[in-house]
């Protein structure tokens, strides 16, 4: 990780995944989630406000990133047994096979280096009947702004930590060996089109 990752990106993101306009499209997928519940690149976990505690048994948070960790502990001093981070990469998780009911990604499968094994990964820990639920942003089907994203994404990826701006979530989702459900695409409200194209929804394992 270097100087800029590892200081001046963190707080960067922890403010701009946290505008309010993204927590209606946070929320509407964060409560799907049920029983033992994986989070993937947990970031500063911008999430926990939107989980359900009713119905999940504890949340495992996961990320390479140990300053953006940092703030996730902070952000969840007040429910130390409830979420348990550590530090890993998605292409390659340190789980047994079939251990999560759910496994919940936002705004990440942008920027995982290698998401179709990520994906992989997912499908290999979570549980039989488990769910992944997911928040993203990536392509476009508007050539005008598809267009716009490709010549933007050279000079964004290394500003934002190596996230993508065209990559089709819902076919990296679908070619891992997933089923969709309750999904849909849409643009987020006061955000540039072509970094608000949002993703959502839901997908089941198929054998
Ligand atoms: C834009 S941030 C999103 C953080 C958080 N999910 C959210 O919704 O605010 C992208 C996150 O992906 C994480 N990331 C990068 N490479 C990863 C990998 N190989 N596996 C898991 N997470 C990764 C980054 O450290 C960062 O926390």
């Amino acid at each position: 990780m270097n100087l800029y990752e590892k200081y001046i990106l963190p707080p960067i993101l922890n403010c701009a995944c946290g505008l309010p306009l993204l927590k209606s499209h946070r929320k509407d997928i964060v409560l799907r989630a049920k029983g033992s519940v994986l989070e993937i690149g947990i970031g500063s976990s911008l999430n926990t406000d939107f989980y359900d505690f009713d119905e999940i048994t504890g949340i495992t948070g996961l990320d390479p990133n140990k300053s953006l960790l940092k703030i996730a502990q902070y952000n969840n001093s007040n429910l130390p047994d409830k979420i348990h981070l550590t530090g890993g990469t998605s292409e390659y998780l340190p789980f047994p096979s079939n251990q999560f009911d759910s496994v919940v990604v936002t705004f990440s499968l942008c920027t995982i280096p290698q998401p179709d094994k990520a994906v992989k990964e997912i499908k290999r820990v979570l549980k039989l009947k488990g769910d992944l639920h997911f928040c993203e942003h990536g392509l476009s089907h508007a050539p005008k702004i598809k267009r716009l994203q490709r010549f933007v994404e050279p000079i964004w990826k290394p500003l934002a930590g190596g996230c993508h701006l065209s990559r089709d979530i819902f076919r990296l989702i679908t070619d891992g060996g997933f089923q969709l459900f309750d999904h849909e695409t849409i643009y987020a409200t006061g955000v540039p089109k072509f970094v608000g194209h949002l993703y959502k929804g839901s997908a089941k394992k198929i054998d």
